[in-house]
């Protein structure tokens, strides 16, 4: 799914930007330009684009080390969404991570965002944790599983 076509392919550097502006209006704790292009050289992550026919739909940012994958970041650009493509992205994510080696699949969520725990319930996860005043505002993290 990463080569050519349509589906996941890696992020270009040059993309970056265009993320780390759509965090700054869409997310409370936006990723930076930086943070991306961090993951564009990790050895263990991978930013995930998920292009269509009519350009960008979203994107994800995945780590696999040692069997798990941890979902760092996930979105759908706004004018997709509540169209069935998180979960549709979400699917994609998991067969990712599945051919990399993973055989589970963990992320951490704000409590706040309920849109993103309703799609990760829907997906299949299961709550695993809660890990209290995770965030700067001082709003719990939930962490969250799936079997892959
Ligand atoms: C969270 C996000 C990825 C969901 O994407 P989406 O394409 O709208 O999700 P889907 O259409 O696949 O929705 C799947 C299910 O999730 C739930 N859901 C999604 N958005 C919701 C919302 N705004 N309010 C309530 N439930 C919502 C619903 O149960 C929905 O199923 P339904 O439409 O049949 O009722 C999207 O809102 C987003 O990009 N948010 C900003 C980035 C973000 O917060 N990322 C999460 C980081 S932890």
């Amino acid at each position: 799914m990463l080569a050519e076509g349509f589906g996941l392919r890696l992020m270009k550097p040059e993309e970056a930007a265009i993320f780390s502006d759509l965090e700054i209006t869409e997310r409370t704790y936006p990723w930076s330009k930086e943070s991306f292009l961090d993951t564009l050289r990790s050895d263990t992550s991978r930013p995930l684009v998920w292009e269509g026919a009519d350009g960008i739909i979203g994107f994800g940012v995945v780590q696999v080390v040692e069997g798990e994958a941890y979902l760092l970041n996930i979105m759908i650009l706004p004018r997709h969404r509540r169209q069935g493509r998180g979960r549709e992205l979400l699917s994609m994510i998991f067969d990712w991570a599945k051919s990399r080696g993973a055989e589970r699949l963990f992320l951490d969520v704000e409590q706040t965002n309920s849109p993103a725990l309703k799609l990760y319930e829907a997906a299949g996860l299961d709550v695993v944790g809660r890990r209290p005043h995770s965030y700067p505002g001082g709003e719990d993290s939930i962490m969250m599983k799936k079997d892959l």
